[in-house]
C-alpha cells in the first residue's frame, strides 16, 4: 500500500486517484465496501412490502420494510445464478421478492422462500438451510437515515455513533425543523449524471471558492444573486466583497471532522425570505404547538449551511434537500437529489423546496449545470501530463484545532484535504 500513501500528500492528490480504474476498483472494496454508507431513508419504506433499491459503491443493494416491520439491507443478488431479483427503485413487493429468471422467491428479509420445481435438485441442495437467500447487510438508522455496511466485523469502523461523531449534530438539526421531529424523503427524486470521478462531485460540496467563477452568470449578476430574485426581492449582496476583496463565503466556517466528513456553518446573506411569510408563519406556529417558545427559537436558527457525510451523502441544511452519490466508473457519476419534506410544517414548504431544487440542481438548472461542466472539464484535465498534482492548499496551515474539529474559513480547502486524510486511512486499511 506503499504505493497509495505517495499519491496523497497533506495539500495535494497525485492525478491517478481520478483516473486509474484499479484505484477506482480499490476504492469501492475499502472504502465503500467497509464503511457505513447512506443507502435509504425509513421513510421511503414505511409500510410492510416497501422497498427502495441502492448501491453500495458498485454493489446493488435493497432496502426492504419485512413483514415484522423491521427494516433490512440485503444484497440485490439472486442466490441461483446472480441475477438482480428487484429490477426498480422502488414499490412494494408484498410478502416477497421474485426473481425474474426462474423464479425463485425471497422473503422480504432475504430468506429464500421457495424454488420453483425443486425435487429436480439433489439431496446435498438443503434450500431449507437458506444458503441461497438474499445476503443480508449490516444497517443503522440515525432519526430515520439508513445507513449500511458491507464490511466484516474485524472492521474497525462499526459503529455508527462512531463513525457519525459530530456530523449527528447536522441530522438532529434538520430533523428538528420538522414539528413532528421527523423528514420523509419519499416525495421524488431527480437525477443527474457527471462525467466525472466521484470525489470531485464531494470535493465541490463545501467548495465555497468557485461559486462567483464557476456560476459567474448566476451569483454575479450586477443586482446579486439572480436566482431567488422574485418582484419585489431586494438587491442581494455581491460574493465578492470588492471593497474589503474577499469573499463574504470568509466570514463563515468549514468544520472538519475524522472519517473525511465535514460541515459549514450558516451562510446569513441578509435578511431572512421567511419574514412576514404567512406560510413560514403556519410553520412556526406547528413547531410552538409542540414546544417551548425558546425551544423553537433555537431550532430556528440556522447553524449549518451544508454538511457532508463522507462518502456518499450531502444534508444541504440551506435549502431542505439531500443528495447520494454513486460511483459508476472512474470517470462517471451518478447523483440524486432528494427533496426534504419536514413532517408536520405546511405542504407549501415542501413546494417551495422543489421550485427551489428546479432553479438550482436540476439538470437544466442555473447552478448545478455549470458544476457539471467543470467535473467534465476536471476529468479532461487529469489526462494531461503537464503536471502531476491537483493542489488543494487555500488556507494550508491555517487550520485551528478545536477539539476533535478542524475549523478553517469558508474558501479554504480544508474540507478536501480532510476528505483525502480519510481516504489515505481508508485506502491503506488503517480505518
Ligand atoms: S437467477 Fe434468479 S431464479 Fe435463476
Ligand atoms: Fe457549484
Amino acid at each position: 500500500m506503499n504505493e497509495i500513501e505517495t499519491l496523497v500528500k497533506d495539500d495535494r492528490v497525485h492525478r491517478d486517484v481520478y483516473t486509474d480504474p484499479k484505484i477506482f476498483a480499490l476504492e469501492m472494496e475499502q472504502i465503500f465496501g467497509r464503511t457505513w454508507v447512506y443507502v435509504g431513508h425509513e421513510s421511503e419504506v414505511v409500510n410492510v412490502g416497501d422497498f427502495v433499491t441502492s448501491f453500495i459503491g458498485l454493489q446493488p443493494v435493497i432496502v426492504s420494510r419485512h413483514t415484522d416491520g423491521t427494516i433490512h439491507v440485503l444484497h440485490n443478488r439472486c442466490g441461483h445464478r446472480g441475477a438482480i431479483v428487484c429490477n426498480q427503485d422502488k414499490g412494494n413487493t408484498g410478502k416477497s421478492f421474485r426473481c425474474g429468471y426462474h423464479g425463485w422467491t425471497f422473503r422480504t428479509n432475504g430468506e429464500l422462500l421457495a424454488a420453483p420445481l425443486k425435487n429436480g435438485y439433489p439431496d446435498c441442495y438443503d434450500l431449507a438451510k437458506n444458503e441461497f437467500g438474499l445476503v443480508p447487510i449490516k444497517v443503522a438508522n440515525y432519526r430515520g437515515f439508513l445507513f449500511a455496511n458491507a464490511g466484516d466485523d474485524s472492521h474497525g469502523d462499526c459503529d455508527i455513533s462512531t463513525h457519525l461523531g459530530p456530523m449527528k449534530a447536522c441530522i438532529d438539526a434538520i430533523c428538528d425543523r420538522a414539528p413532528d421531529g421527523e423528514l420523509d424523503l419519499s416525495g421524488g427524486v431527480q437525477k443527474y449524471y457527471l462525467l466525472g470521478n466521484w470525489k470531485t462531485q464531494i470535493e465541490n460540496l463545501n467548495d465555497l471558492y468557485h461559486p462567483p467563477y464557476s456560476h459567474e452568470s448566476t451569483v454575479n449578476e450586477k443586482d446579486g444573486r439572480q436566482f431567488v430574485r422574485r418582484p419585489g426581492d431586494g438587491q442581494g449582496p455581491q460574493i465578492i466583497d470588492s471593497n474589503l476583496k474577499r469573499s463574504i463565503w470568509d466570514m463563515i466556517d468549514i468544520f472538519a471532522f475524522d472519517g473525511g466528513h465535514s460541515y459549514c456553518g450558516p451562510l446569513n446573506m441578509g435578511e431572512s425570505v421567511q419574514t412576514g411569510d404567512p406560510v413560514f408563519d403556519d410553520y412556526k406556529s406547528a413547531l410552538l404547538a409542540k414546544h417551548s417558545p425558546e425551544r423553537v427559537a433555537e431550532i430556528l436558527v440556522e447553524k449549518f449551511h451544508n454538511a457532508i457525510f463522507y462518502p456518499n451523502l450531502n444534508i444541504q441544511l440551506l435549502s431542505n434537500h439531500i443528495r447520494v452519490i454513486r460511483p459508476i466508473a472512474v470517470d462517471r457519476t451518478e447523483v440524486r437529489v432528494y427533496p426534504v419534506r419536514l413532517k408536520g410544517a405546511p405542504e407549501e414548504m415542501f413546494h417551495a423546496v422543489v421550485r427551489y431544487l428546479n432553479i438550482t440542481h436540476s439538470p437544466a438548472s442555473l447552478i448545478q449545470t455549470d458544476d457539471l461542466e467543470m467535473f467534465r472539464r476536471i476529468q479532461v484535465g487529469m489526462k494531461s501530463h503537464g503536471t502531476d498534482w491537483v493542489v488543494f492548499g487555500r488556507g494550508f496551515g491555517q487550520d485551528v484545532t478545536e477539539g476533535n474539529a478542524a475549523r478553517g474559513f469558508g474558501t479554504s480547502e480544508l474540507a478536501m484535504r480532510n476528505q483525502y486524510k480519510a481516504w489515505r486511512k481508508y485506502m491503506c486499511g488503517a480505518n
